[in-house]
């Protein structure tokens, strides 16, 4: 069919930006869209497909000819829904793959008022970016973490319309290896499709999931996929923290597998149709029979033996995230608690169990569960959160027809100026 045909009409104002999720177990393309009449962005359509055999290991593209065919899928899946031409893509990076640095960036206000203005907070950013890096790196972000003004009013979050004559900023700049993007863009390009940002993934995931109360407050969000579990730690709405811990719900798999002496693909089944990870709050034990195949035998077990298996992995998950956490010093600033996302996040009893081992309030944060329009139905799944997140991201990292028109400092020029810097939640 001839995609122009396809394609709906766009109103002038309206955006679209598409979040494209290469994980290891699935490969997601959500397509979103805002215009300046309504406050909350829509969602078009949603493209999914699991990843075919070979699928990576290490989080890292390492079999392109098989991911450029699991992205033509998704996205091809999200066009038809969408009814939009897809021809730029946000994606994400995990935080294992960046490489982050500290600066401080430093400007003297010339305007005769001293009255900090954005342009200052920009030209200041800018300055912060000026950091001696490897040639095969490129900046992604830089995540402003204080303002400082005059050497003495310290911890300023948003210094618009404050008085000073010195603007100094902390900073961290969030870099990621050139041949990373490379091969991102290698999967991308036989499916006519370019990179329109390259986002740290926690980053794209706390857009999904967070809300701004929560994130003011500290919170940290786990995301918690096939092979990995990424964490970010949001306190005062800035990113504050973010980790890869090589642990995720293949290692679920893989332990009913080998404890129930069965297959791969029916320990995988087991997991999802059966599985609880929290005996306390597993009521009523049943006995399950699963009936066998050609090639599988049948099984027979108690749930609640299921579930200890289940349960003994995903502490040891939740443990590794609590050191790390640890680690960051973050710990005691989490107001907000702990927001539990991911696909592996499906399993019955995460809360409880993660209430538990967190020792603090825990969530599982849903893409749905935030303000959208649209297909809000098509997204209430946990391994949606980083698709959703990045086409947020890209939302609001985007120009609009009108801004570039009317002349004003428009989101392009920004992104010039700041090598695509996000300005996260802060409206400065
Ligand atoms: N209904 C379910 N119950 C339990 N687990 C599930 C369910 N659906 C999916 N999962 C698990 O979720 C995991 C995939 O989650 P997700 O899609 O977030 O990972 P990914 O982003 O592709 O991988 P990664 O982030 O590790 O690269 C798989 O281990 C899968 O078995
Ligand atoms: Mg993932």
């Amino acid at each position: 069919m001839d995609n122009r045909q396809k394609t709906r009409d766009l109103k002038k104002s309206e955006e679209i930006s598409v979040g494209l999720d290469i994980g290891t177990w699935k490969v997601c393309a959500v397509v979103l869209s805002q215009s300046s009449e309504s406050k909350v962005p829509t969602i078009l359509g949603v493209g999914i497909t699991e990843r075919r055999r070979g699928k990576a290991r290490h989080g890292r593209i390492d079999n392109i000819e098989n991911t450029i065919e699991d992205i033509k899928e998704a996205i091809k899946n999200a066009v038809n829904q969408s009814n939009v031409d897809i021809s730029s893509v946000n994606v994400g990076l995990m935080n294992k793959f960046v490489k982050f640095n500290e600066s401080r960036g430093l400007v003297s206000i010339s305007s005769q008022d001293k009255i900090i203005t954005r342009s200052d907070v920009y030209r200041v950013l800018d300055d912060a970016k000026k950091i001696d890096l490897p040639s095969d790196y490129t900046i992604i972000h830089i995540l402003p973490q204080e303002y400082i003004i005059n050497n003495n009013v310290k911890d300023i979050i948003n210094p618009v319309g404050m008085s000073g004559s010195k603007l100094e900023v902390e900073a961290k700049i969030v870099s990621a290896l050139n041949i990373d993007i490379k091969n991102i863009g290698l999967c991308l390009e036989p499916n006519g499709l370019s990179i329109e940002n390259i986002v740290l993934q926690p980053l794209g995931t706390g857009l999904a999931v967070l809300d701004e109360d929560e994130m003011e407050l500290g919170v940290a969000v786990i995301d918690v996929g096939e092979l990995h579990t990424e964490i970010g730690v949001f306190i005062d709405g800035l990113l504050k923290f973010a980790s890869t811990i090589q642990v995720g719900g293949r290692y679920v798999t893989e332990d009913i597998r080998v404890l129930m002496n069965t297959v791969f693909s029916q320990a995988e089944e087991i997991k999802k149709e059966f599985g609880h990870c929290y005996l306390p709050s597993l009521h009523q034990d049943r006995q399950i029979m699963v009936s066998g195949t050609k090639t599988r035998k049948p099984l027979s077990f108690m749930r609640s033996q299921l579930c200890r298996i289940i349960q003994a992995r995903m502490e040891e998950i939740f443990s590794f995230a609590v050191e790390e956490l640890k680690s960051s010093k973050l710990m005691n600033k989490l107001g907000a608690g702990i927001v539990l996302t991911g696909g592996t996040m499906m399993i019955e009893g995460v809360e409880d169990l993660g209430t538990e081992v967190f020792g603090m309030p825990v969530r599982v944060g849903l893409p749905s569960d935030l303000n959208y329009g649209g297909l809000t139905q098509e997204v209430n799944k946990p391994y949606f959160s980083t698709a959703v997140g990045l086409a947020l991201y890209g939302l609001k990292n985007s120009t609009t027809v009108e801004q570039s028109k009317n002349g004003m400092t428009s989101n392009k020029e920004k992104q010039n100026l700041f090598n695509k810097v996000i300005e996260f939640f802060k409206k400065i």
